[in-house]
C-alpha cells in the first residue's frame, strides 16, 4: 500500500533546498510509489494545514532554483507566536498529520529543525530529517546542504576585496555568517587567502591582530584582509559570555533562570556592533585606514553549486529509500563518502563546531595566517 509522506523546509533558507525536494519527490513518486504532500513555511504551515500535493509537475524545473518552493520560517512547534503569546501547537500539528493520514514527515533544516522534528517524534509522529544550513554546524554529519554554495560566495567576496584593499592600502574586514561556528569564515578565509581569520571557536586578542598587520606593513604589505565570523569574540567577551552561561546553568529557581537569561540577552545586545568596534580599534592601533563589509544574506541566495545539488539529490533520494524501508526517527547524514541514517537523539542538543586541531586551522597557520589567538 502506498505511503503518505509530508515534507517541510524550516529555518533559514539555503541554496539546494529545491534540489533536495526534487530528489526526495522524484524518487518517492517514481521508484517507491509514495505520495508526497508539502507544507508551506515550515512548522507554521503544518499547524495551519497549508499544503500542496507535490506531483511530478511541481517537482520539475526546480533543481537550479535557490530558496525553497515551499517557503520557510523559524517557528518552533512548542513556541509558535499566536497573538501576543507563544503557544505549544504540537497537538494541532499532530491533528494535521493524522488528517492527511501521513506515515511520516520529512523535515529539511538545520540544528533547530532537527530538534523540532525530534520533539514531534516524541509526541508520536514518524519523522525523517535532512540536514541543511550554510553554517555546517549540524551534529553527526560531515556537511550540510547550502554550505558549499555559501563558501563559494564568501570566497568570491574575499577575492574581490583584495584588489580594493590593496589599491587603498587599507585593512578590510569582511564579516561572514556562520552563527556560533566558524566553518564558513575559516573555509572562505583559507580559500581566499585572508591575512587574518577570526572564528568563534578561537577568541581573539585585538593587540595580537594589530601586531600581525604591522608585521605585514614592515614587510612591505600595506593592506590586510580579515575574514571574521559573525560569532567571533574577543577573549574578554568570550570569558564574560562563558561566566553568564555558567550562571544560567547553575540557576535553580525559575526566577534565577529568567534573571540569568535576561543578563545573557543584555550581554548579546552589547555585541551587536562588534566587527565595527574591532575595525575602529585596529585603525587606532595600526594607523591604517579600515573598512568593513558585512556580506549578510547574499551568502544564502542564488543558484546552488554543483556540489550542493549533488548532495541534496543524494540526501533527498536516500530519505525516500529510508521511508520506503520504514526506517523512521533518523537524519540522513554524510559520513565520509557514505550517507548513513543517524538516530535523531544522537543529533539533537549538540552542535558541530570547528575542532581546534582541524586541518583547515593547521593549513591557515602554516601559510602565515593570523588566527587572532
Ligand atoms: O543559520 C543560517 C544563518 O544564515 C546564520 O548564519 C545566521 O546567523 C542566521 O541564519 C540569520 O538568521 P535569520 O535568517 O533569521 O536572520
Amino acid at each position: 500500500m502506498s505511503k503518505y509522506v509530508g515534507v517541510l523546509t524550516a529555518g533559514g533558507d539555503t541554496p539546494g533546498l529545491n534540489a533536495a525536494l526534487r530528489g526526495l519527490g522524484k524518487s518517492a513518486l517514481g521508484v517507491y510509489d509514495l505520495q508526497l504532500i508539502g507544507f508551506y513555511d515550515g512548522f507554521r504551515g503544518l499547524m495551519n494545514d497549508r499544503s500542496v500535493i507535490l506531483d511530478e509537475r511541481r517537482l520539475s524545473g526546480i533543481l537550479t532554483f535557490g530558496g525553497t518552493i515551499l517557503g520557510t520560517s523559524r517557528d518552533k512547534p512548542h513556541r509558535i507566536p499566536v497573538g501576543d503569546k507563544l503557544l505549544d501547537m504540537t497537538d494541532a500539528m499532530m491533528e494535521v498529520y493524522e488528517k492527511h493520514h501521513l506515515d511520516v514527515l520529512v523535515c529539511i533544516g538545520g540544528g533547530g529543525t532537527q530538534k523540532n522534528a525530534y520533539r514531534l517524534m516524541e509526541r508520536g509522529m514518524n519523522v525523517v530529517t535532512i540536514p541543511k544550513t550554510i553554517d555546517r554546524d549540524v551534529a553527526r554529519t560531515d556537511t550540510t546542504i547550502g554550505f558549499d554554495t555559501a563558501l563559494g560566495i564568501a570566497t568570491d567576496a574575499v577575492d574581490r576585496l583584495h584588489s580594493t584593499a590593496h589599491s587603498h592600502h587599507r585593512i578590510v574586514l569582511v564579516e561572514l555568517m556562520g552563527h556560533n561556528t566558524g566553518w564558513l569564515a575559516l573555509g572562505a578565509g583559507v580559500a581566499g587567502g585572508a591575512d587574518v581569520i577570526l572564528i568563534p571557536e578561537m577568541p581573539y586578542d585585538t593587540n595580537d591582530i594589530a601586531e600581525a598587520i604591522l608585521d605585514r606593513v614592515r614587510s612591505g604589505k600595506r593592506f590586510s584582509i580579515i575574514a571574521i565570523s559573525e560569532g567571533a569574540l574577543t577573549k574578554e567577551s568570550a570569558a564574560k559570555r562563558d561566566a553568564l552561561i555558567a550562571k544560567k546553568e547553575k540557576a535553580r529557581t525559575n526566577e534565577e533562570k529568567e534573571a540569568a537569561k535576561a543578563k545573557i540577552l543584555e550581554w548579546e545586545a552589547t555585541q551587536a556592533n562588534k566587527t565595527l568596534t574591532l575595525a575602529k580599534n585596529l585603525e587606532v592601533l595600526t594607523g591604517l585606514e579600515t573598512r568593513v563589509t558585512i556580506l549578510g544574506y547574499v551568502q544564502r541566495g542564488g543558484i546552488p553549486s554543483a556540489r550542493d545539488r549533488l548532495l541534496a539529490t543524494e540526501l533527498g533520494t536516500t530519505a525516500a529509500s529510508l521511508i520506503a524501508n520504514g526506517k523512521y526517527g533518523n537524519m540522513v547524514a554524510v559520513c565520509g563518502e557514505k550517507l548513513k541514517p543517524i538516530p535523531l537523539e544522537k543529533v539533537v542538543n549538540r552542535r558541530r563546531t570547528v575542532p581546534l586541531k582541524h586541518s583547515w586551522i593547521k593549513a591557515a597557520k602554516r601559510v602565515g595566517t593570523c588566527m587572532g589567538d
